[in-house]
């Protein structure tokens, strides 16, 4: 679990120049110090919270299946933050 609010503590800060990720892609980066994952998939970008809300754990983003995972229980997340799979029952939040 502290791997990954490391690696999110050093991600790059949420500013215009990188917020948008090519398609099909998902980045974290940091709102002040709180992680966020923003991802485009199909020409949409969304931004949402990148903490998983069954645990705290720091997600991480599935390239095959374009969507947000969690490496510690395996909750997964659509990239607009909706549950696919839990133990989540929860959300993402969205970031504006
Ligand atoms: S903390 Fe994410 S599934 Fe448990």
């Amino acid at each position: 679990m502290a791997e990954g609010w490391v690696k999110a503590e050093t991600a790059a800060p949420d500013t215009a120049a990188n917020t948008v990720p090519a398609e099909g892609a998902g980045i974290i980066v940091r709102h002040g110090r709180s992680p966020v994952a923003v991802s485009t998939v199909d020409g949409v970008t969304c931004r949402v919270s990148a903490v998983c809300t069954h645990l705290h754990g720091v997600l991480s983003w599935n390239d095959a299946e374009h969507t947000w995972d969690c490496p510690l229980h395996g909750s997964r997340f659509t990239p607009s933050g909706d549950v696919l799979q839990g133990p989540t029952t929860a959300k993402l939040p969205a970031v504006d």
